[in-house]
Order: C-alpha cells, then structure tokens, then sequence
C-alpha cells in the first residue's frame, strides 16, 4: 500500500517518507547480518537469550503430539523458532519470516546445523502484507523486529488476521528503563559503546547507531499496549524486564 507522499516516519532519530523507512531498515539487516548473532551477544552481554527464553516460556508451545504452528515474524536468523522447536513435541511447526533475505540465509544455515530444519522453515515476507491465510496459526511471536516496521498498526492487524481464535501475540521489544542510576548507564552504553562496537564487529557503526536511535523512537509500553488492543487483542498485559530494558506484550484472539 502506498501512502501519501507527506507521510513521515522516523528512521533512529531522523524523520524520513514513510515509504522509505523499509529500504533503510533492510540495507541495515544486509549490512549486519552475517555477524548479528555475535552482536546479540556482546551488546546484550549475553542477556537477549534470557529475554527469549522469557518468551518462549510464554509461549508456553505444547508439549502433547498435538499440531501446533508458530509465526516467527521478523524471525530473521531463527533464535525464537529454534528456541520454540527444540523442547517442543512432534506437531510442533514454525514458521519463520522476514523480509530480509540475508538474515534468512543466516538462520537456514543455522537450522541445518542444529538439525531444525524439518520442523522450522523460512520465508521471505512482509510483516505487514503476510501471505498466509486468515485464522492459519496457533501462536506469533515478534522479537525486536516490530519497532523497524514502518507501519505498526497495519503489522498488529495482519498478526490479528493469521492467529486462529484462542491464539496468543507475544512481542519482545525494548522499552523504556524506569530505574535511576540504570537509566544513565544504558545511555552511556547504548550511544557510546554500541556504535563503536558496531565498527568494530561488522564493520558498520552506523547500523548500530539506528538500532539504538530506533529503540528510543518506540512508543512506551502502556502505548503500544493500546496499539496491540487497537488491533483486536484481548487480555492485552506486558511485563516489564531488566529494569525496562525490554518488555514482554502479550495478547490473545479470543
Ligand atoms: C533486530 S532483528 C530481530 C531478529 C530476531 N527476531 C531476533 O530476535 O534475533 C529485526 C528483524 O526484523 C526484520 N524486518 C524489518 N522489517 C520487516 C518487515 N517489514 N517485515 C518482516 N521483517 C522485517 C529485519 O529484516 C530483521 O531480521
């Protein structure tokens, strides 16, 4: 959908067309992705596996033979599927889908190694215009890929439209850090240490300086919370972690 030629977006701290925003968002994700999971880790310090592992309790995926489709969407190089696949039963299935093709390569790679690949598959898509059928999944998840989605609203809608009645939205996003003294140190080593670390990992300390930029730009948890209610979700609650550094929404389709 195109929109009109005034609407503005932000892109880190710079506004841009609307229409823009997904080109720089996906020469960012090209730039990135053969080293992203190392920079996960040393920019985290290791700390974005406990927020997913956070999720995928929530997501709580069965542990019966009963079938079960997930929608990893901006899944890019696979963590949150594999994490859903490796403790689950045989019908468990997850699709993940990103609209970066480098990312996905990085993620097939990374399925075959761990021997995932017959129950995670990949597919290049859009999070706003998905090509799956309406009521066709069991449960979506998005993890820190909601906030490079120009169009959120239209995103929260298509998840509304793949989840079957009874199917769970879970997002992981950054947030907005709410504790004194922790505030100060997270800006210090968000616009500090993460663009140079950036350069010296990928060779690309701008990519980083948006990533950062962009986590500031994403509306506060209780908004977005009404963004995900706006959408059609019901029993809409979010918990915040590591003292605000990120927050876990969840939604259901009843
Ligand atoms: C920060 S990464 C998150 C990857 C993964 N979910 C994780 O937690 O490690 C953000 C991902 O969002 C993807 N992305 C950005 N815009 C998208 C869109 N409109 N539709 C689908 N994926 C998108 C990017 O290609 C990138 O792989």
């Amino acid at each position: 959908m195109m929109s009109q030629p005034d609407q503005t977006t932000h892109f880190g701290f710079r506004d841009v067309p609307l229409d823009d925003k997904q080109t720089l968002v996906n020469q960012v994700f090209h730039n990135v992705a053969s080293r992203y999971d190392l920079m996960n880790d040393l920019m985290s310090l290791g700390l974005h596996r406990v927020w997913k592992d956070i999720m995928i309790n929530a997501l709580n995926p069965p542990k019966t033979d009963a079938s079960f489709a997930l929608l990893d969407v901006a899944g890019g190089t696979g963590d949150i599927a594999f994490r859903a696949a490796k403790p689950a039963s045989h019908g468990f299935r997850a699709t993940v889908c990103d609209i970066n093709p480098d990312m996905l390569r990085v993620g097939r790679e990374r399925a075959a190694a761990e021997h995932l690949d017959d129950r995670v598959s990949f597919i290049e898509g859009n999070a706003e215009a998905l090509a799956f059928p309406d009521r066709s999944f069991d449960a979506y998840t998005i993890a820190f890929g909601i906030r490079n989605v120009p169009r959120i609203d239209v995103a929260l809608g298509e998840a509304f439209r793949v989840l079957r009645p009874g199917g769970h939205f879970l997002c992981l996003e950054f947030s907005a850090v709410d504790v004194p003294g922790l505030d100060r140190l997270y800006d210090l080593w968000s616009f500090r240490l993460i663009p140079p670390l950036g350069r010296v990992v990928t060779g690309d300390a701008e990519s980083y300086q948006y990533l950062v930029e962009s986590i500031r730009k994403f509306p506060r948890p209780d908004t977005f919370a009404e963004m995900i209610r706006a959408a059609g979700f019901s029993r809409v609650s979010w918990q915040s972690l590591s003292g605000g550094i990120v927050a876990l929404h969840s939604g259901w389709r009843l």
